[in-house]
């Protein structure tokens, strides 16, 4: 049996920010953030909105794609960093606003987690007879980032992305293949301190900022590229083919300077290349689905066409997967 997305949504603030308006907080220009990152502008919510009103709208427009409602969804996977609070899991919020009562958790696996809830959903639907199962990245990265540290604060977006994915005949979609790992031992180059049960969150470790994203932005570059080229190189010989045969490569859109450094290595041109960062920077979770469902929608993606997906970031995770582009 294949596994197809027989839909898709997206989800994104209103509320934009701009390199000029980062200009008037940080000592940053515009020109430096474009050079060095390719990114213009990001996303941010509002008061109203957070990962799960976010979640919840990908969602549905996700369930009318596929042209089914809340009752059909047999499962739901939300890939978040960014969780709606500790307790409970995102899911409970979005399966409340949905009017699921199926089963869900929250997948945190960073900016690998759609390819991890991707690989899971593909998964259940093999082994469980379930017939839809929903997965969805989820974040709103702008509330957990320092406004003062201008290593991270140029960088991260909100905005969520869903798919349902279903069983799928010869001819319809199939996850052809795929990757993922983690080297824990780097845990220390992309987090957030405070908060959790290492060290839970005290008035000290507010005052240190220690609730706000930290990175090692140099050293998390230079494993990035290394690790989606090989991850890549794994999920294409599971697939048994190789980068010449993808149509589309959607890589993580955490800079601009990766993703071409990654796709020239692989051998990709850039024009297969999806990038959307210029306007909604690093979204996490939800990067890669977004660019895919933007990809589709504009209609540059097309039935038959094969996919090639990689995500890397804090674990430091990686997961790749390739699929090829079809309703069941
Ligand atoms: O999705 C999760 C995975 N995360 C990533 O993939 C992030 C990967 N890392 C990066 O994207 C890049 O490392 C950054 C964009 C974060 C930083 O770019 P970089 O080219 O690695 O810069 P750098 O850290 O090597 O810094 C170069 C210089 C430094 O100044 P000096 O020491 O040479 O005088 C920094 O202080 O640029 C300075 N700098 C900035 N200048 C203006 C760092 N950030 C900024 C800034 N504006 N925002």
């Amino acid at each position: 049996m294949q596994v197809a997305i027989a839909g898709w949504g997206t989800a994104l603030p209103k509320g934009r920010i701009t390199n000029t308006d980062l200009e008037a907080r940080v000592e940053t220009s515009d020109e430096w953030i474009v050079e060095r990152t390719g990114i213009r502008e990001r996303r941010i919510a509002g008061e109203d909105e957070s990962t799960a009103t976010l979640a919840t709208a990908a969602g549905r427009a996700a369930l009318e794609s596929a042209g089914i409602t809340a009752a059909d969804v047999d499962f739901m996977v939300i890939a978040t960093a960014t969780p709606e609070q500790p307790i409970p899991h995102t899911g409970a919020f979005v399966g409340d606003a949905l009017g699921l009562t199926c089963g869900s958790f929250d997948m945190n696996v960073g900016c690998a987690g759609f390819i991890y809830g991707l690989v899971t959903g593909s998964s259940w639907l093999v082994t469980s007879g379930y017939r839809n199962v929903l997965v969805i990245g989820a974040e709103t990265l702008t509330r957990v980032v320092d406004p003062r540290d201008r290593g991270t604060c140029i960088l991260f977006g909100d905005g969520a992305a869903a798919v349902v994915l279903q069983p799928s005949g010869p001819d319809g979609g199939a996850v052809l293949g795929w990757d993922m790992g983690v080297d824990g031992s780097a845990h220390g180059l992309i987090g957030i301190p405070a908060g959790g049960s290492r060290l839970p969150a005290t008035p000290d470790t507010i005052d240190d900022g220690l609730q706000f994203i930290k990175m090692q932005g140099q050293e998390v570059f230079r494993r990035a590229v290394r690790a989606v080229v090989s991850s890549v190189e794994r999920a294409l010989e599971r697939a048994g083919i190789t980068a010449d045969d993808v149509d589309w490569f959607i890589p993580h859109q955490a800079n601009l300077r990766i993703i071409e450094a990654a796709a020239q290595r692989l051998g990709i041109d850039p024009d297969r290349t999806i990038v959307n960062i210029e306007w909604f920077g690093n979204t996490s979770a939800a990067s890669i689905p977004l660019a895919m469902a933007q990809a589709a929608d504009a209609g540059r993606i097309r039935d038959g066409d094969v996919i090639l997906m990689s995500g890397f970031g804090a674990g430091m995770a990686w997961g790749s997967a390739v699929v090829r582009w079809g309703r069941p």
